[in-house]
């Protein structure tokens, strides 16, 4: 079975625990909508591929901290969201969860997947609990205050703000996180992965933004100029449209050289370039190339 496919079934299984233990009803629909139908779980497989490149020798708990990253993202989505935030109507190809439940049950489900995160990793680590303190901590920080995703969130309502702080902390963060939990629930030193997690993580985000520009609203199934209606600092307002590119593809070669010799070295390149591929397909790229050559040559004859 593919690690995509365990990865579905294992989150699977915790909305179906927590469904059975009761609560209200449509705070557990919400919670199920924000985690499935799912994106490109790219999180999660990231710290299993870790994982299994560092022997993978507890793959209940590698297992167990990829889904704590995975509805950890998913909560972090739902509040992203928010009409307070980016007022946001479609997620994945389908209303957003405020658009489907309204706005508190919307921040009800994003608190739930916090606490699910954490109690998902708790339960994982029944058997290892020498190793839960190390992981627990990794994953805590990919999403906290200073330099996870709550902090990355909040950069927004600063007046100065530096676009690589931003960004690292509000993608990168939980990028390094799932690349350091993958290394040290298999009892690895993290410290030689983050740069991985690090450049990765920082390539996602700038994809996003040159998406949020070239992209479309039906392959990319959420709204898309959003940085510029909301006046965010994006790696594309920063750089043009080809300097953000330019910066993606400089990030991605740093994230491959990085990747420390290991038995599952080819395995996570090959995820990587695939991976990379798949946020900026150069097709893509050529057409809002072209279009923007047929436009500027449009304005320049009027
Ligand atoms: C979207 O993340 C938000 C960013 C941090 C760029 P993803 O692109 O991983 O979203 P899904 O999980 O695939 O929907
Ligand atoms: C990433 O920021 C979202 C989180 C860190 C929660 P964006 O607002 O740029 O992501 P999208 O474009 O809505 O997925
Ligand atoms: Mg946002
Ligand atoms: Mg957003």
């Amino acid at each position: 079975m593919s690690p995509k496919l365990r990865i579905e079934q294992a989150l699977e299984e915790v909305l179906k625990t927590q469904e059975s233990q009761g609560g209200p009803d449509s705070l557990n629909q919400a919670i199920r909508h924000a985690v499935i139908p799912g994106g490109a779980r790219i999180r999660p497989q990231l710290c299993l591929a870790v994982a299994i490149a560092c022997g993978n020798d507890d793959p209940k708990l590698a297992m167990g901290a990829a889904v704590a990253l995975e509805l950890l993202h998913c909560g972090s989505l739902v509040h992203d969201d928010l009409p307070c935030f980016d007022n946001a109507e479609l997620r994945r190809g389908i209303p957003s969860v405020h658009a489907a439940y309204g706005q508190r049950l919307a921040v009800l489900a994003g608190d739930a997947l916090i606490v699910m995160a954490f109690e998902a990793l708790l339960h994982s680590a029944e058997d290892s609990l020498n190793r839960l303190a190390p992981v627990m901590k990794i994953v805590a920080q990919g999403v906290g205050v200073p330099n996870g995703i709550i902090a990355g969130q909040a950069w927004e309502c600063e007046s100065k703000v530096n676009l690589r702080t931003y960004q690292k902390a509000k993608t990168g963060a939980l990028f390094a996180a799932a690349t350091s939990a993958g290394a040290s629930s298999a009892g690895s030193d993290p410290k030689i992965w983050t740069t991985l997690g690090d450049s990765l993580g920082e390539a996602y985000q700038v994809a996003d933004d040159i998406r949020d520009v070239i992209g479309d609203i039906q392959s990319l199934g959420k709204p898309v100029g959003k940085d510029l209606e909301l006046d965010r600092p994006s790696a594309t307002r920063q750089l043009g449209l080809d300097g953000a590119v330019e910066y993606f593809d400089e990030l991605v070669t740093r994230a491959i050289r990085s990747i420390p010799e290991c038995p599952g070295q080819d395995m996570l390149k090959k995820l990587v370039l695939s991976e990379s591929e798949r946020l900026v397909p150069n097709a893509l790229y050529d057409r809002a190339l072209k279009e923007l050559v047929i436009k500027s040559n449009k304005t320049s004859t009027v």
